[in-house]
C-alpha cells in the first residue's frame, strides 16, 4: 500500500497512487459496514480528538463512527462549551489537547489554511474536516469512492461541478482530485459564482447548464455556501433555480445514465429538485454519505500506520 503523507491536510499533495490506496482500502471497510458486526482493531489504543468550529452532520457523525469502528477512544470536543469562547486561541487549544497525548485529530474550521497551521504545532496525525474555501480532503475521496463503484472507473469521465464554485471547498479538493486522475471537469456556475482565472486548472468553464452538462457521466451539485457570501450573489433563490438547479429537464442533457450527486447538506427546490434527489436510479446522494464512514476509516488507519512507523523510527533512534 503506497500512502506516505504524515497528515491529510488536502488533496494537493496527495499523490495518484495515494488516493488510490484510500480508495482500495476503503472498499474493504465498505463491505465491515455491511455486516452485522463491524469492529476491527486498527486503531485500538489510540485517541481521536474531534474538534469541529463549523456546524457539521455528516462529517463529524462518520468520522466519529469511523473511530469507533476502528476501536479508537474518541471525544468529541463540543466547542461551545469549550475554552474557545473565553478568547483562547486555536493555536492554544491545539498546543492543550496536544499534551493530552492525541494520535489522530480531526478539525473543522471556517478559516482557510488554519489546519495546515494547526498541523504543523501537534505531534499527532491531523485529519482536515473542510477549512473555509480551501479543501475537504476526505469528501473528495468519498465522492472518488461513489463515482468508481458507480461507473466502475475514476478517470476519463465527463464530470460536471455545478452551483457556487467561487465559496466551495468540496469544489476545490474535486477539482485537484479529479484532475490528477486525468477526467475532463467542467464547471457550471453564474460568472458571480465562479472563482476568476479557475481555467488555468484545466477544467471548461460554462454559465449555462445545457451546455454545461451535454454529455456528461457525472453532474455534482454544490449548496450555495451564504455563510460565506458577504453580498449579492445572485439576483433570488427563484431565479437561481429556474437557470442553475438540477431538475429531470436539465439532466436530460447529461448521458443517459449520468448520475447525480450532492456533498449536503442539500436546500432543496435551490440548487436541486427534491424529487431528482430522491430518485434511486439517479441520485447516489446517500451512497456518498456511506462511502464518507468508509473512506474516513481507510484515512485514519492508512495514518495511524505512518504514525506507528514514525514512533518505531523514533524509538530507535533514542536507543541507538
Ligand atoms: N458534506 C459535508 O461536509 O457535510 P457536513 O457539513 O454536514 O459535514
Amino acid at each position: 500500500m503506497t500512502f506516505r503523507a504524515r497528515h491529510l491536510l488536502g488533496i494537493e499533495h496527495l499523490a495518484p497512487d495515494e488516493i488510490r490506496t484510500v480508495l482500495d482500502l476503503a472498499d474493504r471497510y465498505v463491505d465491515l459496514n455491511r455486516r452485522t458486526v463491524k469492529q476491527a482493531d486498527v486503531l485500538a489504543g489510540m485517541t481521536q480528538i474531534n474538534m469541529f468550529f463549523e456546524n457539521s452532520t455528516r462529517t463529524q457523525a462518520s468520522f466519529e463512527l469511523a473511530g469507533k469502528r476502528l476501536g479508537a477512544d474518541v471525544m468529541n470536543m463540543s466547542v461551545a462549551q469549550s475554552s474557545v469562547k473565553k478568547g483562547e486561541t486555536l493555536i492554544d487549544t491545539a498546543l492543550t489537547l496536544n499534551a493530552m497525548h492525541p494520535d489522530l485529530l480531526v478539525v473543522r474550521h471556517p478559516s482557510s489554511g488554519a489546519v495546515n497551521l494547526l498541523a504543523s504545532k501537534v505531534n499527532c496525525a491531523v485529519l482536515n474536516a473542510g477549512d473555509g474555501r480551501h479543501e475537504h480532503p476526505t469528501q473528495a475521496l468519498l465522492d472518488a469512492l461513489t463515482i468508481r463503484r458507480a461507473k466502475g472507473r475514476i478517470q476519463r469521465l465527463t464530470v460536471a461541478i455545478c452551483g457556487d464554485i467561487a465559496h466551495s471547498r468540496v469544489a476545490r479538493s474535486n477539482l485537484l482530485l479529479l484532475g490528477k486522475m486525468e477526467n475532463r471537469i467542467r464547471l457550471i456556475a453564474p460568472p458571480t459564482l465562479m472563482p476568476p482565472g479557475v481555467a488555468e486548472f484545466g477544467c471548461e468553464v460554462y454559465d449555462d447548464m445545457a451546455a454545461g452538462l451535454e454529455g456528461a457521466d457525472v453532474v455534482m451539485m454544490l449548496r450555495l455556501q451564504r455563510e460565506r457570501m458577504d453580498g449579492g450573489f445572485i439576483p433570488s433563490e427563484r431565479e437561481y433555480y429556474h437557470r442553475f438547479g438540477l431538475d429531470a429537464d436539465k439532466l436530460a442533457h447529461a448521458k443517459p445514465d449520468a448520475i447525480v450527486m450532492h456533498p449536503g447538506p442539500m436546500n432543496r427546490g435551490v440548487e436541486i429538485d427534491g424529487t431528482l434527489a430522491d430518485d434511486i436510479n439517479r441520485s447516489v446522494i446517500q451512497d456518498q454519505v456511506e462511502m464518507g464512514v468508509a473512506v474516513r476509516m481507510a484515512c485514519m488507519d492508512l495514518l495511524a500506520r505512518n504514525l506507528r512507523a514514525e514512533r518505531g523510527r523514533k524509538a530507535v533512534e533514542t536507543y541507538a
